[in-house]
């Protein structure tokens, strides 16, 4: 009989739930929060209601999408954490009452090792086509920019992370100030592809060993815009695909270069990109050329696999099911895991 796990991803803005059956993916759907692109930024209380009133229809669509019936459920998987913590206490709830309901296990998932482990989802026929162990994985999402070394499934350890703003979050900061809504990452993405990367230079920063640092990088990016715009204020307007190229250029750099330094002090050249901001094309090319010329065995995941997703969840899911760790009744969600 096949191992089928129901996966509850809601940490953010995004309510997604996933089929995945002996580690194939069934279903995997998401209901993104429009609500928020208005205000700039995710609004804490407007996502918990949102995720309250998707939760029920997203994973009762899953199953639907998936085939599957309530009674071929046999674990609930659910994001425990990072996350914000309202909505994380819907998905964890929603988990709970399946699995107490249906009398099945019930599973912890952590967001940032899922996100890690989309890469060990697996597609018919191409079962083979996995990351071998040691396995080195940029995470880049808008809450965390971290260098991870999976040793197994389940066991990971962090080589590098950020000291104070995540990639993402330099996307969707500098974005903001040229217009952008919220996340901004794929507009300036789309209009990257149009403008000139080397048009202008912003100051990258030197931090030690394989940590990051965005918030140099915002910074330098608002102060040159505050002074050219005192000399033309349609300046954002005339140069936003430079300016755009530009910036994307320059994050993408400073994450590509501490990847390819973890690989060389690691050994390791079995290599991933994860995360929201994996989705960014001018990372995936990045990545790609330097895969070439590193002789790495290279993973980027789908784009449906980029952003939150339950997906992810499941597969986590499967993993730690196999190992038998199963979550108590009483779990409680944690912001910061
Ligand atoms: O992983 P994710 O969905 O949520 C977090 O766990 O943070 O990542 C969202 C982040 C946002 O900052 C968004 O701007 C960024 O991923 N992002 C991108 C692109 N698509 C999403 N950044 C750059 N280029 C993209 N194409
Ligand atoms: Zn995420």
């Amino acid at each position: 009989m096949p191992l089928t796990i129901l996966a509850i991803e809601s940490s953010c803005d995004d309510t997604s739930a996933a089929v995945v059956s002996d580690g194939y993916i069934l279903s995997n759907l998401i209901a993104g929060q429009e609500i928020h692109r208005s205000y700039g930024g995710v609004v804490p209380e407007l996502a918990s209601r949102a995720h309250q009133a998707n939760i029920v229809p997203v994973a009762h669509q899953a199953l639907k999408k998936a085939g599957a019936d309530i009674s071929d459920i046999n674990a609930v998987a659910f994001t425990r954490g990072p996350g914000l913590l309202g909505s994380l206490l819907v998905g964890t709830s929603f988990a709970k009452g399946f699995a107490l309901a249906r009398e099945i296990p019930l599973i912890e998932v952590n967001h940032l090792q899922a996100h890690v482990l989309v890469h060990f989802i697996l597609r018919r026929g191409e079962e083979e086509r996995v990351p071998r162990f040691p396995f080195l994985c940029l995470l880049v999402s808008g809450g965390h920019t971290r260098i991870i070394l999976l040793k197994s499934h389940l066991e990971m350890e962090m080589l590098g992370n950020t000291i104070d703003d995540a990639a993402g979050e330099a996307f969707d900061k500098c974005g903001k100030v040229m217009g952008f809504g919220y996340p901004a990452g794929p507009g300036i993405d789309k209009l990257a592809s149009l403008g000139d990367p080397k048009a202008f230079s912003f100051s990258k920063p030197s931090v030690k060993g394989l940590n990051f640092s965005f918030s140099g990088l915002k910074t330098s990016f608002l102060y040159f815009l505050r002074d050219r715009l005192k000399e033309d204020s349609e300046f954002i307007e005339k140069y936003k695909a430079d300016l755009c190229a530009s910036l994307q250029h320059t994050i993408v750099n400073i994450l590509v270069s501490k990847l390819i330094r973890a690989s060389e002090e690691t050994g390791v050249r079995e290599i991933g990109i994860a995360g929201g901001v994996s989705a960014n094309s001018g990372l995936r090319k990045a990545v790609k050329d330097e895969a070439e010329k590193h002789g790495w065995n290279l993973f980027i995941p789908e784009l449906s696999y980029t952003t939150d997703n339950a997906a992810m969840i499941g597969i986590t899911g499967y993993y730690k099911y196999l190992k038998g760790q199963f979550a108590a009744h009483d779990i409680v969600p944690l912001a910061r895991l």
